[in-house]
């Protein structure tokens, strides 16, 4: 979803994705079903993962990478940077670095989940942010929740706590503080850093202080230029199976169905602008053509291609798109379980 940097030995960077690809393989429900499983077993899914470590059957999960250099990327119709976009697959192929097993359940469910505090920010040797500006977003703002969430001393808890390293840090107090990460030697009376009196000192960086490309560049606010809002998810909608297009159109249906008229037409041009099929198919079923919306200007904050001005004004009659040869990451089979 967000990229991150891989960065070696040399200071060397290449952008990263990560991809977590289930071994057991994908089956999924349709909304109907879903709702109807769920009126007679709350937690499904929970418990059928529960189950299946008790029978000894661990699901495990193959982790993938995708690496690209860490530059600009002009070749590309999309922003490499952009976590709306998928980077195709037959250009980057996945490679496997591993494998994670679940093999047992939690055994007090509020000490090991509920407590646990995932995020953005955390991070190993060797990895580090890009300026994906979502990514930037998050990994401020889950570690502030989770010192409200949690509390402030949420990274001492044993399931939070780092497994492989002995953490020595400066900070003090707070609410169910519950031990002092002191080095050892280290002046307990001295929590600030530079000080001549013994206390904690700054680790050397294991990472260059200057890494991957040299950027002159004005810093802006604006929008990214590369948005293409369309393509992708028109080409996976094409490569979705069928039984998920249909079940897509009809989640669409049913919320759409609850909308303005000038909602429902503002996001059936969207589906017509990305897949002829797609966009006709709701709109079928919302009484809405491609006649109807062909006329309607692109939002005020977009700015369209050439290509895409004209696919506007040939709306509803572009023909399929072409995705021969086309891999995108996670069109994986899925296989529809039908609930009996
Ligand atoms: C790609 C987009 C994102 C994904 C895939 C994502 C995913 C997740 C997941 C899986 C959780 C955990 C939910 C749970 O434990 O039940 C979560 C929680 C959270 N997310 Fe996101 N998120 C995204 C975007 C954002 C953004 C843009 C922000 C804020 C700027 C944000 C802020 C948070 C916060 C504050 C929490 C709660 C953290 C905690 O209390 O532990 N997320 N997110």
């Amino acid at each position: 979803m967000n990229t991150y940097k891989w960065v070696n030995a040399q200071g060397e960077t290449q952008l990263v994705k990560y991809h977590w690809l289930p071994k057991q393989g994908v089956k999924s429900f349709t909304a109907g079903d879903g709702a109807a499983i769920q009126a007679g077993t709350l937690g499904f899914h929970t418990k059928d993962l529960y189950d299946a470590i008790e029978r000894g059957e661990y699901p495990q999960w193959d982790l993938h990478v995708q690496l690209m250099s860490d530059d600009e990327h002009p070749e590309l119709d999309f922003d490499p940077l952009d976590d709306t976009k998928v980077w195709p697959e037959e250009v980057f192929p996945l490679r496997k670095v591993g494998t994670m097993t679940l093999n047992r359940m939690p055994e007090n469910f509020f000490a090991e989940n509920e407590q646990i505090a995932f995020g953005t920010g955390v991070l190993v040797d060797g990895l580090d942010f890009s300026d994906d500006k979502m990514l930037v977003g998050r990994t401020f703002s889950y570690s502030d929740t989770q010192r409200y969430r949690v509390g402030p001393n949420y990274l001492q808890l044993p399931v939070n706590q780092a497994k492989n390293a002995t953490v020595y840090t400066n900070q003090r107090d707070g609410q169910m503080a519950y031990g002092v990460d002191l080095a050892p030697g280290q002046n307990p009376h001295v929590n600030y850093e530079p000080s001549i009196t013994g206390g904690l000192r700054e680790a050397t960086y294991p990472t260059h202080d200057e890494q991957g490309p040299v950027i002159n560049a004005r810093l802006t606010r604006k929008r990214i230029p590369r948005t293409n809002d369309y393509k992708q998810a028109g080409e996976r909608y094409l490569l979705s199976e069928q039984w998920e297009r249909d079940d897509l159109v009809a989640n669409l249906v049913g919320a759409l169905q609850q909308c303005r008229r000038e909602i429902q037409e503002r996001m059936v041009w969207h589906f017509f602008m990305c897949e002829d099929e797609w966009g006709q198919r709701v709109g079928d079923a919302l009484g809405i053509s491609a006649d109807d919306v062909r006329g309607l200007p692109p939002l005020q904050t977009q700015t369209l291609t050439e290509e895409e001005q004209q696919r506007a004004a040939n709306l509803g009659k572009n023909g399929p798109r072409d995705v021969t040869g086309l891999t995108m990451t996670h069109c994986v089979p899925n296989e529809h379980v039908v609930v009996g």
